[in-house]
């Protein structure tokens, strides 16, 4: 008998382990780590989200950059179907071409296909030497051009990114000291990750980009942390703040800055007076828009934003995932054809409708 959060020892031939779904993911970080390796995914919310939730939704956060998201950690797992049928595929073999990938369908279904209960997942190579940079920026352009360089650095490891009303808030909130003398309106967050320290490149770097307002930099674990702190503490500082209407969405990066540009002004004609804060996943376009005092027109907010993300060719959800909140909203980002085929395997595999009704795929359609 197993138990949804059992821990197997680290496969360290294979850089593999096989957890239970109920596992966090601070504590399978841990068990790597304590055979010397690492994982792939982190993200702000550790402490809370277990790995059958991270595979569930397909989880990103802040290092899909560097190993993609939860479903590329994925090399198999076990699911409980609707009927009962028990699907296990724990071996984790690189090569296994022999049909239908159904741990990759399993991920990001968000629960509407089985329930998953164990799942083997691919460790990466832990790297000690770290340095974080926080660079003040004019704009989303400069950002951007500022990350298109670093992407040459083999070490890179993030790029975050969030902005002067955000951090303001964050800092009353966390009673955090300003990071430099003047404010920005951009902040870009950049960590760089190697087996020996990353510092020197990543100040090389700095040196070459011509965009930066101004920047520091941090190697040892206190100022790191102090830095992430900035980009980190957002949801919990906007949560203090009062109950926000959340989007997750992500655009093409040439049509970022557009984006950002005309946010508030459309958040401003549908909920005048409300504070539109964004921070997110820079190298995927993945924006977190968050926007607080939207009295009753929260569906209005979210409509005026999730049309907009459309128009630019971008997604409705870019890793928190569709549930019930969003369905209504996914023909946005999926065409008909791709809504029809989704809903012919839901009926094939949960013909009755037992799990999550309602998730992703909105019900009497
Ligand atoms: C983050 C969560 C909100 O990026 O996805 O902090
Ligand atoms: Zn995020």
């Amino acid at each position: 008998m197993t138990r949804l959060v059992d821990l197997e020892p680290v496969d360290v031939l294979e850089a593999q382990v096989t957890v239970g779904a109920g596992v966090t993911l601070e504590k399978l970080q841990a068990h790597a780590r304590a055979a010397g390796l690492d994982f792939g995914v982190d993200l702000a919310a550790r402490s809370a989200a277990t790995v059958g939730g991270l595979v569930a939704t397909n989880a990103g956060g802040i290092r899909v950059l560097r190993y993609g998201s939860m479903r590329h950690q994925v090399t198999g797992l076990s699911a409980v179907l609707a009927d009962g049928t028990v699907v296990s595929r724990l071996t984790g073999l690189a090569k296994d071409n022999t049909g239908y990938d159904l741990t990759q369908l399993l991920a990001g279904s968000e629960g509407t296909l089985g329930i998953v209960t164990r799942v083997r997942l691919r460790l990466v190579p832990q790297l000690p030497g770290r340095a974080v940079a926080l660079i003040g920026l004019a704009g989303t352009e400069d950002a951007l051009a500022v990350l298109a360089r670093a992407r040459r650095l083999p070490s890179l490891a993030a790029a975050e990114v969030c902005y002067a009303e955000g951090v303001a808030l964050v800092r009353s909130y966390a009673s955090l000291g300003a990071p430099f003398a003047q404010s920005f309106p951009v902040y870009l967050l950049l960590e760089c990750a190697a087996g020996t320290d990353p510092t020197d490149e990543l100040l090389e770097l700095l040196g070459e980009c011509d965009e930066l307002g101004d920047a520091t930099v941090a190697s040892d674990v206190a100022g790191r942390t102090r830095l992430w702190a900035y980009r980190e503490a957002h949801t919990e500082a906007i949560s203090a703040a009062g109950v926000p209407v959340k989007l997750d969405v992500s655009v093409p990066l040439g049509a970022l800055p557009g984006l950002v540009a005309e946010l508030p002004p459309t958040v401003e004609k549908v909920a005048p007076g409300a504070r539109t804060i964004l921070f997110g996943h820079l190298n995927e376009g993945n924006l977190h828009v968050n926007v607080l005092d939207t009295g009753t027109a929260g569906t209005e907010v979210t409509d005026a934003v999730l049309n907009l993300v459309a128009a630019h060719r971008g997604s409705i959800s870019s890793e928190h995932g569709v549930g019930r909140a969003k369905a209504r909203w996914l023909e946005l980002s999926r065409s008909p054809a791709e809504i029809a085929t989704m809903r012919r395997i839901k009926a094939a595999l949960d013909p009755n409708g037992l799990l999550n009704p309602g998730v992703l795929l909105a019900a009497g359609e």
